[in-house]
C-alpha cells in the first residue's frame, strides 16, 4: 500500500516537480510497466510468464541485480514491432513530463532485442519515433546511449556498433553516446576497452555504470582505461577515497539511483545510502530512476526517497536538480538556459 504524504511532503514533492531536472540514468527497456508489458504481449500473441499484472508486479521481489536482469531479459521479449518500441518511449516521456524532468539521456540494449531477431533498425527508429514525438508534443529534448551488455563479449559489442554505424547519420539528433551495463561482477571495464577506443575515435560521449555492485576498483578503470565523462551508480566509489578523490578531482558525475540501490539490496535501508555524504563530500551527484517500472518509482519518486530518508535540505535538493544539468551532454547554451531557468523558479519558491 502506498504510505500517505504529509502536507510538508506535498509541499516537497511540489517543489522538486517544479525544478527543471535532466534524467541521466534510465534504461527505457526497464520503464515497462506491467499494464504495457501485457497489452504488447496481447499484440504480438506473446504469453507472459505471469497469469496477471498484479502477479507480474508481485513478482518484483530481488535479492541483487542478476534477479532483476533475469526477470528484466524476460519482460523486453514483448518489444518486436517499432509501434511497441515507439509506445514504449512515449509512455515514459509522458511520465518523467509529469516530473518535471525537461531533458533526458536514455540508454538502451540492442543486444536484447537483436538477439531475438528484432532488426537493430526496429529497436531505432521506434525509440527516435518515441522521443522526436515527446519533443514536440511535450517539449522535453532527449538523447541516446547505446548500450553494451557486459556478461556477453567484447567481439559481440563490436559487432553491434558495426551493425548500428550505418544509422548514425540518421539519428544524429539523438545518438550521441554509449554505455555500457548488466552484470557487473567478473566482467570489469577494461573487457570493453577496445570498443570503448573505437567509439571514443568516433566522437561518441562515454558512460559506463561502475561500483554498483562491483568494486571501486571498476569505477577506476571505467575512467582510467575507458575514459569515460560519467559513472552510471558509483556508490561503491567510496570504498576507496583515492577513487573517490579522482572522480572529485576530475569531476566526473556520478548518476545515483537511490530507489534500485534499495529494491537490488545495494543498500539496506535508504537512511544508510551514501549519496548524501557524496554530495557533501563534493562528488557531482545526480539523482536519477535507472529502471522505474520494476523499481518502484520515477525520478521524482527518487527525489523524494532520497530527500526523506537522508534529510537532503532544499539548497541540496537544487543543487542535485542543477547537477543533472550540469552533467548532460548538452551544449553549454541549452545548460545555461536551463540553469537560468532553474535559479528562477527557486527565486520564486523563496
Ligand atoms: N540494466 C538495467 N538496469 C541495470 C542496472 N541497475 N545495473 C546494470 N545493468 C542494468
Ligand atoms: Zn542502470
Amino acid at each position: 500500500m502506498p504510505q500517505k504524504q504529509t502536507s510538508d511532503e506535498t509541499d516537497l514533492r511540489n517543489y522538486l516537480r517544479r525544478l527543471p531536472k535532466a534524467e541521466l540514468h534510465l534504461h527505457i527497456e526497464g520503464t515497462l510497466e506491467p499494464e504495457l508489458l501485457f497489452e504488447l504481449a496481447q499484440r504480438n500473441g506473446i504469453n507472459p510468464l505471469h497469469p496477471s499484472v498484479e502477479a507480474l508486479r508481485e513478482a518484483y521481489q530481488f535479492d541483487d541485480l542478476q534477479s532483476f536482469l533475469d526477470l528484466y531479459y524476460a519482460g523486453a521479449d514483448v518489444l518486436l514491432t517499432r509501434q511497441d518500441f515507439h509506445d514504449l518511449a512515449m509512455a515514459y516521456m509522458r511520465r518523467a513530463h509529469a516530473d518535471g524532468v525537461v531533458h533526458t539521456e536514455i540508454m538502451f540494449d540492442p543486444q536484447t532485442h537483436t538477439m531475438r531477431g528484432v532488426p537493430i533498425e526496429t529497436v531505432f527508429s521506434g525509440l527516435a519515433d518515441g522521443l522526436r514525438e515527446a519533443r514536440e508534443t511535450l517539449g522535453i529534448s532527449s538523447y541516446l546511449l547505446m548500450s553494451f551488455l557486459r556478461h556477453l563479449s567484447e567481439d559481440e559489442a563490436m559487432q553491434t556498433l558495426e551493425a548500428a554505424l550505418p544509422l548514425r547519420e540518421a539519428y544524429q539528433d539523438l545518438w550521441v553516446g554509449i554505455g555500457l551495463d548488466s552484470a557487473e561482477h567478473g566482467n570489469p571495464p577494461e573487457k570493453f576497452a577496445r570498443v570503448y577506443a573505437r567509439c571514443k575515435a568516433l566522437g561518441f560521449k562515454l558512460v559506463a555504470h561502475a561500483g554498483e555492485e562491483g568494486p571501486a576498483e571498476y569505477v577506476r578503470t571505467a575512467v582510467e582505461t575507458l575514459g569515460v565523462a560519467r559513472i552510471d551508480h558509483g556508490v561503491r566509489s567510496s570504498d576507496d577515497p583515492a577513487v573517490l578523490q579522482l572522480l572529485i578531482d576530475r569531476k566526473i558525475p556520478l548518476t545515483v539511483c537511490p530507489l534500485s540501490n534499495l529494491k537490488l539490496k545495494v543498500v539496506d535501508d535508504l537512511a544508510n545510502h551514501n549519496l548524501a555524504k557524496l554530495l557533501r563530500q563534493g562528488a557531482l551527484v545526480t539523482i536519477n530512476s535507472d529502471d522505474p517500472a520494476y523499481f518502484g518509482g520515477y525520478v521524482l519518486d527518487n527525489y523524494m526517497a532520497g530527500a526523506c530518508a537522508l534529510h537532503l535540505s532544499h539548497d541540496e535538493l537544487t543543487t542535485l536538480a542543477g547537477n543533472s544539468i550540469q552533467a548532460s551532454f548538452l551544449p553549454k547554451a541549452e545548460k545555461n538556459a536551463l540553469l537560468e531557468r532553474l535559479a528562477k523558479v527557486v527565486r520564486q519558491a523563496s
